[in-house]
């Protein structure tokens, strides 16, 4: 079959199951290559269903050795069995039960779906569809059941034996060396919520007390000699817990929340009920080999996926369309916990900095889908930025347009109306349309129209007639299957400034429904008129990035500039820096493709003196606001013909003439210690951040002073944040003492693969002609695994998405590197093999020689033979 000719699984297609499965009992007898699973299915056929309807299970891979129905081993003819399939031709019109049994290799599985085996432990990951890869099954998140696992193992080799729900019994297998665990999780469930763990795990423990009194155990289970890595998981996951109760109403549900954390897996971390898998790199965590950045997301995937009980499991979706019902909740979810937990303002910013260079990129190139695609080929590839972090910010405009109370009223209703129901996106809506009165018709377009729209907006002062008003325009521009969009609804948080900063309350405001500070545009053009205004303002719009759009403003540098310092909304304050820094980067980039002198601009380089120097703000924000737009930023606003050794060396000159300009500045906050002994919390992070920013921008201009002083720090560094800020300067800087520190790390390192994949990262994204070989024979160190996702992303992700300059090489060896990386990981893993080609989604925004050259290798790999359907399928869309 060619790659391409796998079939579309199309939304309208859906169909309720005509059969369910109210009980499962599973008997797992574990053996590395020969591990047998015994699934007895309690099975009736739906209401609608018409008698004869034949009940078709879906398999992955597998063997049956053994089926009886009610009890009788069934006749050849009965049924018809592959590896992808069961057919029972004829079931009977009564309920009746299946006795399936299937025969795994979980040694020898390595997409790392279905049960497999990471450092001896053996895990599941059944989501999306990975349950089909341990029995034949109705695999299909609308289908609910009962669990009830018992798991047998040999004692020694798996001394732990986890499932979901509540321990029933345990014991000894009399006259062998085997043991049994049964686990029953009274929660109906669909199959991509199932886990089970087995292997020789310390255990970390502690409790929790629920609002309404209940105890819960709280377990995380992590290899022996880790346990000292999961304390801040730990008080994460508490803290996650307490916050549910307290902000959302929602109280936990089992005896015991477990959570292992395992070190091959191709996700961040899974919700499965009552026993959450993790990637160790979202658990593990001290001062030594952890960053500040790794604290912060730990505290953030706990929470994601401790919120999906509610948001995921207790209420789950109908079909795989729905994946941002859970994710784009879940996200939004996780989002405010963190903002609470740390400074709400910088939360926010560095959400909406993800937002824009990954999600944004994507919605603007072939791989463009919206939040609930129409169809999907493989629904792996869907788990994006789009699905989560776009579905996030949609949640959030709901509550942002209909307000805190009706937000709140909405969610409640959801969770009082669907408590165990599989649902939709329209479900959903609909509980926030009767909580708040309001027509979310149009609203719902967010979810189905792909792309980012763009609003611009020209602004005229009549002091006669005391009005500003607004002329706005809302387009998104064409993509592949979507030739044209209608208008979506866009809440803009607004103020109006006047020339001290102080805040203009217009009298009336006509032209757009505004309910406070928030006004919303639903049409195409619309003209905004705020009347009784006696004095010049400028209008701070998209307050707290209030809506996923790129905003085209025609304010000028001093307006912006004005915003910049004078703006209440700290968003808005770094916006405005970002919008002047884009402006200017691009205008750079444009006379150094020409060959022309270029000067940053003056004002420009002037403001951020002013950041640097303002104490009044936090020092997170600082180290933020000194933070250009990336590469990657400056070639999406371009669009087309990118050149990002222009891009790159734009950014350098405007980066040198700020140090330049402030070097005394910037030598004083690199000298400022951090007080304290090293403490991950979000005050310490943000001074961290800021000293060594500074230092990053030293290293711009500084001789061998600098040098030697970053030398230092790296030496001298208490903590893997400052050690690895310094390594970064030393390796991306190519000063003198990389090489030494670069071996250094090695040696203290060596035994922390999680500390190593940072090693493997600082020379993935050094952007120097030399990386590129670097990397090739990085790829044959003892510590380099090319199986383990981690260590390939630390390597190869890195460089495709985190390199411009080096990935996009004019002479495709970038592009051929990635590319047969993930070639080489295809038959193994496709899932890590489709993330890695995703990397080429902009290649046709690039200028003509590199764009050839990025298309000749995608050609290439789509003329492989034996492509898996996850990779055919994104190599297919980037051509499209
Ligand atoms: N539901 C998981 C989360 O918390 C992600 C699982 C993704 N798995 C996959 N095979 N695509 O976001
Ligand atoms: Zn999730």
């Amino acid at each position: 079959m060619r790659p391409d000719a796998a079939p579309a699984i199309r939304l309208e297609d859906y169909t309720p199951s005509p059969y369910r499965i109210d009980r499962v009992h599973l008997t797992v007898k574990l053996a590395p290559t020969a591990t047998s699973v015994e699934a007895k299915l309690w099975v009736r056929a739906a209401d609608h269903t018409t008698a004869g309807t034949p009940l078709v299970l879906d398999g992955d891979a597998l063997t049956l050795t053994g089926l009886e129905l009610n009890g009788l081993p069934l006749l050849q003819n009965a049924f018809m069995a592959t590896p992808a399939r069961l057919d029972i031709k004829d079931p009977p019109s009564g309920p009746f039960t299946l006795k399936i049994t299937t025969q795994l290799d979980p040694e020898n599985n390595t997409a790392l779906m279905g049960l497999y085996r990471s450092s001896g432990t053996y895990c599941t990951q059944c989501e999306a569809e990975g349950f089909r890869r341990i029995t034949y099954f109705l695999d299909r998140p609308d289908v609910l059941s009962v669990y009830t696992t018992r798991i047998e193992a040999r004692a020694s080799e798996a001394p732990v034996l986890l499932s979901n729900g509540n321990l029933l019994d345990h014991g000894k297998i009399a006259g062998t060396d085997r043991h049994f665990a049964v686990w029953h999780d009274p929660h109906p469930k669909p199959s991509y919520l199932f886990a089970l763990v087995a292997g020789d795990l310390a255990r970390v423990t502690d409790s929790f007390t629920t609002m309404s009194g209940r105890p819960v155990a709280l377990n995380i289970y992590v290899e022996h000699g880790r346990e000292g890595l999961c304390d801040w998981a730990m008080d994460s996951l508490k803290r996650s817990m307490r916050w549910d109760e307290t902000v959302f109403g929602r109280e936990y549900d089992l005896e015991v929340f477990n959570i292992v954390a395992v070190s091959d897996f191709n996700m961040g971390a899974m919700e499965n009920k009552g026993l959450n898998i993790f990637n160790d790199k979202y658990i593990l965590a001290d001062p030594e080999t952890a960053t500040d950045q790794d604290y912060a997301n730990i505290e953030a995937v706990i929470a994601h996926e401790y919120f999906h009980n509610w948001t995921g499991n207790r209420i789950t979706c109908r079909d795989w369309f729905q994946l941002c019902l859970k994710e784009g909740l879940t996200v939004f979810r996780d989002q405010e916990f963190s903002g609470d937990m740390r400074s709400r303002a910088v939360k926010r910013i560095s959400d909406v900095r993800l937002l824009k260079t990954h999600q944004f990129p994507e919605d603007a190139g072939p791989l463009a889908h919206p939040v609930r695609p129409r169809k999907y080929k493989e629904i792996n590839n869907f788990y994006t930025a789009t699905v989560y972090e776009k579905g996030a910010e949609i949640v959030r405009m709901l509550k942002t347009w209909l307000g805190d109370g009706a937000f709140r009223d909405g969610m409640n209703l959801y969770f009082r109306r669907h408590d165990g129901e599989a649902t939709t996106i329209e479900a959903f809506i609909a509980c926030f349309q009767e909580a708040s009165g309001k027509d979310l018709t149009q609203f719902f377009r967010w979810y189905e129209q792909a792309g980012t729209p763009k609003v611009t907006v020209r602004s005229a002062y009549d002091r006669k007639a005391m009005t500003l008003t607004l002329h706005l325009n809302q387009t998104i521009p064409p993509l592949p299957g979507q030739p044209s969009a209608q208008p979506a609804v866009i809440p803009l948080r607004f103020a109006l400034l006047d020339e001290r900063g102080q805040e203009v309350i217009p009298a009336r405001i006509d032209g757009a429904e505004v309910r406070g500070d928030v006004l919303t545009l639903d049409r195409a053009r619309q003209t905004v008129t705020f009347h009784g205004i006696d004095r010049p303002v400028l209008p701070s719009l998209g307050r707290g990035f209030s809506a996923p759009v790129q905003l085209e403003l025609d304010q000028n540098t001093q307006d912006f500039l004005f915003l910049a310092s004078h703006d209440a909304d700290p968003f808005n304050r770094w916006q405005s820096l970002q919008t002047l820094s884009t402006r200017e980067l691009i205008r750079l980039t444009g006379h150094i493709r020409a060959g022309e002198p270029a000067e940053p601009d003056r004002d420009l380089v002037q403001a951020f003196g002013g950041v640097l120097g303002d104490d009044a703000l936090e020092p997170a924000f600082r180290a933020l606001a000194l933070t250009l737009p990336t590469e990657l930023d400056i070639a999406r606003e371009l669009g087309q013909s990118v050149d990002p050794d222009a891009i790159h060396a734009a950014q350098r000159l405007l980066l040198k003439a700020i140090a330049t300009a402030h070097s005394t500045a910037f030598e004083t906050a690199a000298a400022s210690p951090v007080p304290g002994p090293y403490s991950p919390d979000a005050k310490a992070a943000g001074q961290r951040a800021l000293v060594n920013k500074a230092l990053g921008y030293l290293a711009l201009t500084g001789g061998e002073e600098t040098a030697r002083l970053i030398a230092r720090r790296f030496e001298q560094a208490d903590n893997m944040t400052d050690r690895i800020a310094a390594l970064t300067l030393l390796v991306h800087h190519d000063l003198a003492d990389a090489p030494k520190a670069l071996d250094a790390f090695r040696k203290r390192h060596a035994g922390s693969p999680l500390a190593m994949d940072k090693w493997f990262q600082v020379q993935a994204t050094a952007p120097s002609g030399a990386t590129l070989a670097r990397l090739r024979a990085l790829t044959r160190d003892p510590l380099y695994d090319a199986s383990n996702p981690n260590r390939i992303r630390a390597l190869v992700q890195s460089f495709a998405m985190g390199n411009p300059t080096q990935f996009a090489r004019k002479d495709g060896a970038g592009f051929a590197f990635v590319a047969d990386s993930a070639l080489a990981i295809d038959g193994r893993n496709p899932q890590v093999a489709s993330m890695l080609l995703t990397s080429f989604r902009s290649w046709r925004s690039l200028e003509t020689a590199r764009a050839k050259a990025a298309e000749s290798i995608l050609k290439r790999v789509f003329e492989t033979g034996n492509l898996s359907r996850d990779s055919a399928d994104i190599v297919e869309r980037c051509l499209q």
